[in-house]
């Protein structure tokens, strides 16, 4: 019998399947995040909506110039290198994946950013950082995939200063028991082949008592899927055709992102299958946390 994986091993299975990094590559030149269309700008180049999104992030970060930042799951930067060009920040990010890191590592010296980013390959559930190190820490599509997001939230608290803030973008789900069957069986695919140990407890409205239990506060969450709507519609039209045929010949569980894209789409825009958020939450003061 084969060594069963460990969830770190499925993750970076899944983002190196031909799928994923041929797919991230074509239409996201490696970025592996959704982009963000204000209303009435569909027409956006994919491009200028990952900025957009990237944007977001640093309006809620909201720090100074200087300030000193995690990125957890970093992937190829691109994230990292907007926020530090665009917005004067100090980055450190962190990835399983070597190869993407090695890629971050040569765009930052390209872009002559690697005094202010550095990027290295590990897990961020075992952060070695000391404690207070960080004014802010973001994690962009990522915590889905690990096993124990309990454990990944105290590590971002624990080298988070008091006062300073976390910021998510995150999926959320339709309650299990709201499912069709067909939707289930569905969902269920996707989870499995794409390594995203935690979107079952990420329901829709859950993240308030998720990052409270690990000691955050001031928590808010923004269900922003209709800004991410033209993406997935792009995606959807792109995956169609290809997708007939992998139906055809059962290959769903080879080609996830394509299935994904066609299999949810419709339930997205007419049941509230899938969300995107945007959730911030802070560490508290030091004094609050005295008084607890
Ligand atoms: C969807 S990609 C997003 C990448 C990047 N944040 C971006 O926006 O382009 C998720 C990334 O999280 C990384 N990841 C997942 N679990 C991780 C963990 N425990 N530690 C470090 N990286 C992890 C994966 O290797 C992958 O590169």
């Amino acid at each position: 019998m084969g060594e069963k994986l460990t969830p770190q091993q499925q993750v970076t299975d899944y983002f190196n399947t031909w799928e994923s990094r041929w797919g991230y590559r074509l239409l996201l030149k490696g970025t592996k995040h959704f982009g963000y269309y204000p209303e009435g700008s569909e027409q956006l180049s994919m491009s200028e909506a990952l900025r957009l999104m990237e944007d977001e992030l640093a309006q809620r970060l909201a720090l100074d110039r200087g300030a000193l930042v995690l990125d957890a799951g970093c992937g190829e930067g691109g994230t990292a290198l907007h926020l530090a060009g665009n917005y004067g920040l100090r980055i450190q990010g962190i990835d399983l994946l070597d190869t993407s890191v090695a890629a971050a590592n040569r765009k930052a010296k390209d872009l002559e950013l690697d005094e202010r980013v550095t990027f290295h390959t590990g897990d961020y559930m075992e952060l070695t950082y000391a404690k207070g190190t960080f004014d802010g820490v973001y994690a962009m599509e990522t915590l889905v995939h690990v096993a124990d997001f309990g454990k990944a939230f105290q590590g971002f608290h624990r080298v988070l200063k008091a006062g300073s803030r976390l910021v998510l973008f995150e999926y959320s789900l339709l309650p299990r028991e709201k499912m069709t069957s067909r939707q289930r069986a569905i969902v269920d695919l996707v989870i499995e082949e794409a390594a995203l140990y935690s979107l079952p407890a990420f329901s829709h409205g859950q993240f308030p008592n998720l990052l409270s239990q690990a000691g955050f506060g001031d928590i808010a969450v923004e269900n922003i899927t209709p800004r991410v709507m033209p993406m997935l519609t792009k995606f959807y039209r792109f995956a169609y055709f290809p997708y007939q045929l992998i139906k055809f010949f059962g290959l769903q569980r080879q080609f996830v992102n394509a299935t994904c894209a066609v299999e949810w789409y419709r339930d997205i825009i007419e049941n509230d299958l899938w969300r995107y958020n945007i959730i911030s939450a802070s560490k508290p003061a030091e004094h609050f946390i005295r008084e607890q």
